[in-house]
């Protein structure tokens, strides 16, 4: 993909109201480098930084990162440590600038796998911003699209139990209403740097008609100019949601 210069981003073309990334390559990018994996995660946040600035400067509304996935768990024990002192860190740091540049944070995915002060951190830093709402930035830890599939379809099963629905009043709403993205809409854009071309477990029910977008640069390479060559190439797509 072409990356342009900022000021060749169409004006007034169709700008995406929620962007979706999987921020894949950190490993390969450190390697590439002779250095251990872990630094490719601190250069990853460097880019999350970018992310979330220059998705606030071109005005989209909401921006959710795929941080660390269910399967994750399953990593070496001193790179999970790494992510999680990671994790710490940039929310401990970030969460003066988010709340002055207007950014809402929040997470989705079985946060309570996480070490406990990372909890208290996240719930800190989701009351401190939550009355902005410049850009909505969601932050998937310990996320999995089918677990959180799941975890719906065992809150509906309880109703119906209850005797609160009726399962013929299951619909896809109603499906989306239970999942933990319930209040933000579906991504049009999903991103996925490093050139693997996968969805890997990440927002499978909200991405049925979201536009993908498979980078060759590694994430912690990734600058604005990739964000907006990627929305110049999205506002040039013909979105048809299946009609014609
Ligand atoms: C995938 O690259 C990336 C991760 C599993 C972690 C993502 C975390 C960050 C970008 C750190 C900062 C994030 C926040 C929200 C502060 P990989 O390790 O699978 O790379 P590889 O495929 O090249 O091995």
């Amino acid at each position: 993909m072409e990356v342009l210069p900022s000021h060749s981003l169409t004006k007034g073309g169709a700008l995406p109201e929620h962007i979706a990334i999987i921020m894949d390559g950190n490993g390969r990018w450190a390697e590439k480098r002779a250095l251990q994996r872990l630094r490719g995660h601190e250069q990853g946040a460097e880019a999350v930084r970018e992310a979330v600035k220059g998705c606030a400067e071109l005005g989209v509304r909401y921006l959710t990162l795929f941080a660390f996935s269910s399967e994750n768990w399953s990593r070496p024990i001193e790179e999970i440590n790494h992510l999680m002192g990671l994790f710490r860190f940039f929310f401990k740091k970030e969460i003066k600038s988010l709340l002055e540049n207007g950014v809402q944070v929040r997470f989705i995915g079985h946060i309570n796998r996480l070490p406990e002060d990372i909890q208290d951190l996240i719930k800190e830093i989701c009351e401190i911003t939550r009355d902005n709402s410049k850009l909505i930035l969601t932050i998937a830890l310990s996320y999995g699209g089918q677990a959180e599939i799941v975890d719906a379809m065992k809150a509906l099963g309880r109703k119906i139990q209850a005797g609160e629905i009726d399962p013929e009043a299951i619909d896809e709403a109603m499906i989306a209403c239970n999942l933990e993205t319930a209040d933000i809409p579906d991504p049009d854009m999903l991103i996925r740097t490093s050139g693997e071309k996968r969805i890997s477990n990440f927002l499978l029910w909200q991405c049925a008609y979201t536009e993908f977008f498979f980078l060759d640069v590694l994430w912690p390479d990734f600058r604005k100019p990739h964000l907006e060559a990627a929305i110049e190439e999205f506002s040039r797509r013909h979105r048809r949601y299946g009609a014609l």
